[in-house]
């Protein structure tokens, strides 16, 4: 099957390399000519776990190509997928769909012979027809489907995701639409992975149906963790207590600063938006979004009440910015809420962050960078914990206590123990535990 995949970020990237390494003859297209240029090199533009080898192997192997000139890639191919960005719309807070409608408009007139448009984007529901008007108007003889296949996979765990997906959901309406993508897909059938096939509208609706649950789960146990704090409780074991109920599941229930990232927050926004349109609110979710957001604004104060009532003239150290581990991903990450809001309080913010910090210095003034997490607690007045990276579980807090200047840490991820950090002399306060007697 030969594959154009519009858009190399983050999720084009990750699919067109999985897709060659299924076998297919892939050309990932981007008009950012930089990114381009890099990938040729056997750069990688982003951070992903294990991408720069499947890149590297599947250009190799003459599957993987990269180029500027979608035309010519659509053109040649039986399936071109559009997986460029579908940020939040400046004002109202729908999905900004610009970027989706302006690649079909040029896939519009590049398409020879029969080719299934695919949407990879996440997109409201009635994109896809919306792209099929695009091209029948510009190109009223093309002979073409659409079909929607949204995708799931999480940033740092991007490739086993896909490549060893729960399900693969595809909207599709015709039989020769079906039979393309489960040509794609075939590779799948050897790990038994369900495929659910829908009309479009329904893979359309199930993407934000999946992502605003999950965001919902986050926020649950969030606001559980408050009422755990208040009451002597400990929402760790509350989680597990109500997790290892098959009905409730395990996964999503830890408590945090608020979640983040470059999905959850715009699509929980462009959902609530497409129902109010449709005129179905959906209360949970605009609800789950002001808890969320008031949640990322709260915890700078979690930090000021812990240090007394004031920051002013205090060092705080940052242990971790992007929005979760194993990504260098910063949008709409809690430390962008956090961190300003600790400055504007009178702190001086020294941070470090393994991959995020090249991005954060664009978006976050007047911080100070480090090399290490140590040296992030050099002298810091309390040190606080924004995203769990793995390597900071193994910390030596010896010698952090002995870094800083006054051995206190907000852990807004939970990742140390708390009765241990007491007992080497830290006043250590997590999210959602119970603070010691006094
Ligand atoms: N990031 C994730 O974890 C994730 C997971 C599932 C779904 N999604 C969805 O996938 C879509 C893409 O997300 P992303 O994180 O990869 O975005 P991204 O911003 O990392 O990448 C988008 C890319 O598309 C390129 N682009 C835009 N218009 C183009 C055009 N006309 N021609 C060629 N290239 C073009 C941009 O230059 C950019 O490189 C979004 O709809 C997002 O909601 C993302």
């Amino acid at each position: 099957m030969r594959i154009a995949m519009i858009g190399s970020g983050y999720v084009g990237l990750v699919s067109g390399a999985c897709l060659a390494q299924f076998g297919h003859d892939v050309i990932c297209i981007d008009k950012d000519a930089d990114k381009i240029a890099r990938l040729k090199k056997g750069e990688i533009p982003i951070y992903e776990p294990g991408l720069d080898k499947l890149v590297s192997d599947n250009a190799k192997a003459g599957r993987l190509q990269f180029g500027l000139d979608l035309a010519d890639a659509v053109a040649k191919c039986d399936a071109v997928f559009i997986a460029v960005g579908t940020p939040t719309r400046r004002g109202d807070g729908h999905a900004d769909l610009s970027y989706v409608y302006a690649a079909a408009a040029e896939i519009a007139r590049a398409i020879s012979g029969y080719t299934v448009v695919v949407t990879k984007s996440t997109v409201p529901v009635g994109t896809g027809r919306e792209v099929a008007r695009i091209i029948r108007e510009a190109q009223p003889s093309a002979e073409f489907d659409v079909a929607s296949n949204p995708e799931f996979l999480r940033e740092g765990a991007a490739i086993e995701d896909f490549m060893k997906p729960d399900r693969v959901v595809i909207g599709v309406e015709s039989k020769r639409a079906r039979e393309v993508m489960s040509g794609i897909y075939r590779p799948l059938n050897l790990i038994q992975t369900p495929m659910v096939f829908t009309n479009i509208e329904t893979a359309e609706v199930t993407k934000y149906a999946g992502n605003a649950f999950l965001a919902t789960k986050i926020t649950f146990i969030n606001e559980i963790a408050d009422l755990c704090e208040k009451v002597g409780a400990d929402v760790h074991d509350v989680a597990r207590g109500i997790g290892l109920d098959g009905r409730i599941g395990r996964k999503f229930l830890h408590p945090g600063p608020g979640f983040g990232g470059s999905c959850f927050p715009k699509d929980t926004l462009a959902l609530a938006y497409t129902a109010r349109e449709a005129n179905a609110p959906q209360t949970i979710v605009e609800q789950v979004i002001e808890v969320n957001n008031g949640r990322k604004k709260k915890m700078a104060r979690k930090v000021i009440d812990f240090c007394g009532g004031s920051v002013s003239g205090l060092t705080i150290g940052v242990l971790g910015l992007t929005f979760k581990p194993n990504t260098d991903d910063m949008r709409d990450a809690p430390s962008l809420d956090i961190v300003p809001a600790l400055q504007a309080a009178g702190a001086k913010v020294v941070a470090f962050d393994p991959e995020g910090m090249t991005e954060a210095g664009r978006l976050m003034p007047g911080v100070t960078f480090t090399k290490t997490a140590y040296e992030a607690a050099t002298g810091a007045d309390v040190l606080v914990v924004i995203t769990e990276w793995h390597e900071f579980r193994g910390l030596d807090p010896r010698r952090i206590k002995e870094a800083m200047r006054q051995p206190r840490i907000v852990d807004l991820r939970n990742i140390f123990n708390p009765e241990e950090m007491r007992g080497l002399g830290f006043v250590y306060e997590g999210v959602g535990r119970p603070q010691p007697r006094t």
